[in-house]
């Protein structure tokens, strides 16, 4: 299919169906005020959206799907119900809510971003993209959708979702990544004036439950009739994608140390880098070659007796995969390093991050069902 032009689909070429008479976005909208999806961040028709409340959506909606959000959402906003009650929490408060969400980046950063807001703006979101693009972790994404939702203003909010209904009304047969900005040009032509936050949320809707990636439902979809890659018979096809690079896989062994009082040894992530910040449990560096006892031991807090247990934690991140082996030993009181100790009793007070708990379910569950058959095979070494 040949490359689409955008100036074809521009407003004043008036893109759509002539023939129906109902330009592109008028049919999106007279769709969505039937089929529109509650969610517990959306505003209901006619009510005013606050500001606050679609900021923390969207952050959340960043990297997490709907219904992980949506069972997350009403809990967060009763702990923080304003952006002041949010800056005014500890780190560790703010974390802890935002446990099983993963990506804790985006809660430090929605953190500060709320003092900034405080601070910068009198607690109140600023709906100026130069103000808003000063917040942490506030991007060009998040800026569209919090400018287009919260204060009905004609931004291009472009996700995956909207990528893919796009190539298919163009079939755009360019593959992704390459595909984007193309995309997003094309996108950008068919914002309305008109309920440019219900447009947004209406394509979301619409590539969540119509044009879904595997099989899209055309026979229910309002752009079917315009739809270029329907009409070709290409729409499930659509966005291409550039062959995936495999993942990398790295390996490394923690180190669950246990002290005589039942208090486990834990470690807190520097800053700034993967999990920053967020609690693990000691261990060797992470490595594309798995390391052999002896040079995994070297790394160990403190000399005692080390046994490994059987099998292993793994953990996918954005851009590898971590596969852990654990070794666990015991230390007395007074040989015990010094170091952030917990007992598992109280494991709940902290902002464990998913591949912690794995790691803390790995141990537990091994100490409690593991099998005999693994106990035996379980080998010792000593640290030197
Ligand atoms: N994905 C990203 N933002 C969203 C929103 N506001 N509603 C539904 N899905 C979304």
């Amino acid at each position: 299919m040949a490359k689409q032009k955008p100036a074809k689909h521009n407003k004043s070429a008036k893109a759509g169906t002539p023939e129906d008479g109902m330009a592109l976005p008028e049919r999106l909208l007279a769709w969505y005020d039937c089929h529109r999806r509650r969610l517990p961040w959306r505003a209901e028709p006619g009510q005013r959206p606050d500001p606050y409340r679609v900021w923390l959506s969207e952050v959340m909606l960043q990297q997490t799907t709907v219904p992980t959000v949506a069972g997350h959402y009403d809990r967060f906003l009763a702990r923080f119900p304003s952006v002041e009650r949010l800056a005014d929490a500890s780190l560790d408060e703010v974390l802890h809510a935002w446990q099983g969400l993963g990506y804790y980046a985006r809660a430090r950063n929605l953190h500060r971003a709320a003092q900034a807001v405080v601070a910068d703006h009198h607690g109140i979101v600023p709906e100026d993209p130069e103000a808003l693009h000063a917040l942490p972790g506030v991007g060009e994404y998040t800026i569209a959708a919090i400018r287009a939702i919260a204060f009905d203003r004609p931004a291009n909010v472009v996700d995956g979702n909207v990528e893919r209904v796009m190539a298919r009304l163009f079939a755009l047969e360019t593959p992704l990544p390459r595909a984007k900005a193309q995309l997003k040009r094309l996108a950008a032509t068919l914002v309305p004036d008109q309920r440019p936050g219900d447009y947004a949320q209406a394509l979301m809707d619409l590539g969540a439950t119509i044009c879904t990636p595997r099989s899209p439902g055309c026979l229910g979809c309002p752009w079917a009739k315009p739809c270029l890659a329907r009409k070709a018979g290409i729409a499930a096809e659509l966005p291409r994608r550039a062959p995936v690079k495999l993942k990398p896989r790295r390996h490394g062994v923690v180190f669950w140390l246990e002290r005589d009082d039942g208090a486990v040894l834990l470690r807190r992530r520097p800053e700034s880098g993967l999990l920053g910040g967020m609690i693990d449990v000691p261990s060797t560096p992470w490595e594309l070659d798995a390391p052999d006892a002896r040079s995994a031991l070297r790394h160990a807090p403190v000399a005692t007796a080390w046994r490994v247990l059987p099998g292993e934690v793994s953990h996918g991140f954005t851009h590898f995969d971590l596969e852990l082996r654990v070794m666990a030993g015991r230390v007395e009181m007074a040989r015990a390093p010094s170091g952030l100790w917990s007992k598992p009793s109280g494991f709940h007070r902290h902002a464990f991050p998913t591949l912690t708990r794995k790691i803390v379910r790995h141990v537990l569950g091994t100490a409690r069902g593991g099998t005999k058959r693994g106990r035996q095979a379980t080998l010792r070494a000593h640290s030197g």
